[in-house]
């Protein structure tokens, strides 16, 4: 095990008590963020709240990405918009309640990347059957697949057009995969700061767990923003989405940034600033033993 990733552990392990001492939090109700989209807030098993992003298209169908808990007011909520259609699991990271939606909504396709379908089938259990890149694109979803160097898990943007907005010029919204750009805000804290940081751009854990390249990662979202010109909402797993003509240019500032990141300057809570001791701390333990002082 590396020793970046040792010293990512106790963050981790930071969040789960932070987790098990807060409780589970309900979901959110939907919040609609254009005519045809709406977004879920809801909570993580790790403790941290995650977006279900709720796209309808021809009318009546539904597209859910990044499924939140399982819980009758959402269920309800949803239907009230139309048929699910189809489900799709955004990362591997982000599989824990595919399967019980998925057993709720049997008639919907249960899709993911395609190059991570056996991954979460196999490991998470969750019943995807076909890749989103080879299902969304018919129903005026673009998908483009994350490279390898880019991102491990080989997330996905997903580009679609949106209405309702304002002055009915065509627009279209870009829902940047589920970790590979962030949005976390101060009422998702302390967990942002245990495996992230608050602010816009690329998360301090999810960069050592899953990128393997940092200007391969940058290079890839940017040419994703710079590519769609017409996109004015910008949408993430985590934190709000952006909304209007500043949108693409605020998520290209944070992510050609040196850091990736536009982080808040905000003082790290008593929590965070043990989790980082205690992983300095297993950090130089796991250096000693690997060069045997003891
Ligand atoms: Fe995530």
């Amino acid at each position: 095990m590396s020793v970046a990733l040792t010293m990512a552990i106790p963050f981790v392990i930071a969040g789960v008590v932070k987790h098990k001492i807060t409780g589970h939090k309900p979901n959110t109700e939907l919040s609609q963020v254009a005519g045809n989209v709406w977004l879920c807030k809801g909570c993580a098993p790790l403790g941290c709240l995650a977006n279900m992003t709720v796209v309808r298209v021809n009318e009546n169908q539904l597209v859910l990405f990044s499924v939140a808990a399982a819980e009758d007011a959402t269920f309800a909520a949803v239907e009230a918009l139309g048929e699910v259609a189809v489900i799709v699991v955004t990362s591997e990271h982000h599989t824990s309640y595919g399967a019980a939606w998925a057993a709720r909504f049997p008639e919907a396709v249960v899709v993911g990347p395609g190059p991570m379908l056996d991954v979460i089938r196999e490991r998470e259990h969750v019943p995807v059957t076909a890749a989103a890149e080879d299902v969304l694109p018919a129903l005026g979803i673009d998908v483009v697949t994350a490279p390898e160097p880019a991102c491990k898990g080989r997330e996905q943007v997903y580009t679609f057009a949106i209405d309702g907005l304002d002055d009915g010029a065509a627009s279209r919204a870009m829902l940047l995969g589920s970790d590979l750009v962030v949005n976390w805000q101060a009422d998702e804290t302390p967990f942002a700061d245990l495996c992230g940081f608050e602010g816009l751009g690329r998360a301090r854990l999810f960069s050592v767990i899953g990128i393997p390249d940092h200007a391969a990662w940058a290079r890839f979202v940017l040419d994703q923003l710079e590519a769609h010109d017409d996109v004015d909402v910008v949408m993430f797993g985590h934190g709000p989405p952006i909304v209007g003509d500043d949108a693409r240019a605020t998520v290209v500032a944070a992510v050609s940034s040196p850091t990736g990141q536009i982080r808040a300057n905000r003082a790290s809570t008593f929590l965070v600033q043990f989790a980082m001791l205690a992983g300095l701390a297993w950090g130089c333990i796991a250096l000693a033993r690997r060069f045997g002082l003891f």
